[in-house]
């Protein structure tokens, strides 16, 4: 299972990088504006910056609603580095600019997907990922990891090789939940990722060890 980081904050991302257990990360327009990055010469700077931290998966959304301006971005965005995946909004512009570009080898993930079909449909253009919002499902009252329970069986009903990408992560137990389902892959904020370290009995026991060390030494 991967584990993507999604966040625009590059301390952050460095944090989670030194851990050793980050796959990619994932970046979407709000989050750039949340870090204050404005302007595409700044935005493409960005991207950069995050390319030069991690190893790979950087996936970078274009902002175009239609075909030729999605391309014409998603061409500008590769040239960044090899670590770019194209983040690409489930629309019927979007599905034909995901075909485009997984026809020349280019990556994509498809995002905001809130239903099977249009998961379907993404796998079916060649999307490299596809990103089902999970936390904003449950935010209106509906299932998101049914949604990514139902992904998962169509995917591996016929052997698409699109990874599912659980994205709008919220807590552990999505992340949890997520990997018992088969999720390919979970992008969240880093304080899921750091949650996962903590358990009440691991703090008293190490307690207890180094205490009990620490005697023993007198
Ligand atoms: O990866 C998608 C994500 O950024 C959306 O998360 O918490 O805004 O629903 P959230």
């Amino acid at each position: 299972m991967k584990f993507f980081i999604d966040t625009a904050n590059l301390d952050e991302i460095r944090e989670a990088y030194a851990l050793g257990v980050l796959d990619g990360v994932t970046t979407n327009p709000s989050l750039m504006a949340k870090e204050g990055i404005t302007g595409q010469k700044n935005i493409i700077a960005h991207y950069k910056a995050i390319c030069d931290i991690v190893d790979d998966n950087v996936s970078a959304e274009v902002i175009s609603t239609d075909y030729d301006g999605m391309i014409k971005e998603a061409m500008e965005l590769v040239k960044i580095s090899d670590k770019i995946v194209v983040k690409i909004p489930m629309i019927k512009d979007g599905v034909k600019a995901i075909k485009h570009l997984s026809s020349k080898g280019i990556r994509t993930n498809c995002t905001l997907i809130f239903s099977a079909g249009q998961a379907l449909l993404a796998a079916k253009a060649g999307a490299s990922y596809v990103s089902p919002f999970i936390g904003r499902l449950d935010d209106i009252s509906f299932d998101g990891l049914q949604l990514i329970e139902q992904i998962v069986e169509i995917y591996d009903n016929y052997g698409f090789e699109t990874e599912v990408l659980a994205a709008s992560v919220r807590h552990t137990m999505h992340l949890i939940q997520c990997a018992e389902i088969g999720s390919d892959v979970v992008t969240c904020p880093l304080k899921v990722i750091t949650a996962l370290l903590n358990h009440p009995l691991t703090d008293s026991g190490l307690a207890t060890f180094l205490a009990d060390h620490a005697k023993g030494n007198k």
